[in-house]
């Protein structure tokens, strides 16, 4: 049995979070992951706080295992999503894009555990200097928001540099990931793309199959002109955003207008050609759909396999 460091922090069985996921990852996904052992986490997104409450209870009515929510710092509804947590005393908290820096002593105090997300080594000092109790490091190969270090370098320079437990994320979809994570230095690992295609996720049926026929390069980055790349699977959406890019005839408010509201059409209408469908480099790689239980046991057992054989390699 892989046990590490952040099951006995978390209360978790095995080292796996599933990644918030706006418009994703809700009640549905999170029972089952937390379940199943790893740690299920809600997609706050910019969701209002009365529809995370709503997650919340849900949760809690038919789990007993711990959970997190995922709250993006741009959120409108952020310091009330964070005040909510507060108030329902939430094991866990992760948080995405920014500096959760002054929320983590007001969190501390309710029992709750936060692991921000961070993609460079400057962010993750700083985070564990202001008490983070864990860092998801995060690399350019995952689906969603990004930054532009790739996992494998990224993780063994943050483990260096903070004291703090620290979570591999991007481009983790089985044990050969898990391991690597391992081997770098790392305590656990966060999968979004892989939880997609789920039999628990409630994401559209069209965003699954596309997740599915994606091979190795079918990801692409838009977005950087406005300072916030995001990994999609291309298609119409990813084109029509890159050539507006490119041409500079708009302006970045008219850009931002163009792509709000685009993850909801691929995730909850199943619009491959409009929608925004973010995903993963590693979706060329995901080839099913199987339930949380299977795939959380699969991840594990195939790791705990690879080791083995990495220790009997080395002569
Ligand atoms: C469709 C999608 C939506 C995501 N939404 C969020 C989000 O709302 N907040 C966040 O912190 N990360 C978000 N992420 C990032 C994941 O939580 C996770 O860190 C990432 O998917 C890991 O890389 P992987 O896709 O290679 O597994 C999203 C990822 C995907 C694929």
């Amino acid at each position: 049995m892989i046990r590490t460091v952040l099951c006995d922090m978390l209360g978790i069985s095995h080292p796996i979070i599933q990644g918030g996921m706006a418009w994703i990852s809700d009640a549905e996904l999170v029972v089952a992951v937390s379940e199943a052992g790893g740690l299920g986490v809600i997609g706050g997104g910019s969701a209002s706080p009365e529809w995370v409450a709503e997650q919340i209870d849900s949760v809690r009515e038919r789990t007993s295992r711990p959970f997190g929510v995922n709250i993006p710092l741009f959120s409108p509804y952020a310091e009330q999503v964070i005040q909510l947590c507060i108030e329902r005393r939430v094991p866990v908290v992760t948080t995405g894009a920014g500096s959760s820096g002054p929320y983590i002593e007001p969190m501390h105090e309710a029992g709750i555990r936060v692991f921000p997300l961070i993609a460079s080594v400057a962010l993750a000092k700083r985070l564990a200097r202001q008490g983070a109790d864990g860092l998801i490091v995060e690399g350019h190969e995952s689906g969603g928001h990004i930054g532009d270090v790739a996992t494998m370098p990224l993780v063994p320079q943050v483990v260096d540099a903070v004291d703090v437990p620290v979570v591999a994320a991007g481009g983790i979809a089985d044990g050969r990931g898990l391991a690597a994570a391992l081997a770098l230095g790392a305590v656990g690992v966060q999968m979004g793309t892989r939880f997609i295609c789920t039999t628990e996720c409630t994401v559209h049926a069209n965003y699954k199959a596309k997740v599915i026929s994606a091979r190795d390069r079918s990801t692409t980055v838009t977005g950087q002109t406005l300072g916030h790349p995001v990994r999609t699977i291309r298609n119409r959406m990813s084109r029509e955003f890159a050539q507006m890019e490119r041409d500079g005839l708009i302006t970045g408010e008219e850009l931002i207008a163009f792509g709000t509201g685009k993850l909801r059409l691929a995730a909850k209408d199943g619009d491959m050609d409009a929608g925004s469908v973010m995903s993963g480099q590693i979706s060329g790689m995901i080839d099913d759909i199987v339930s949380c239980r299977v795939l959380i046991e699969r991840v594990v057992a195939d790791a705990e396999q690879r080791i083995a054989v990495l220790g009997k390699a080395c002569v």
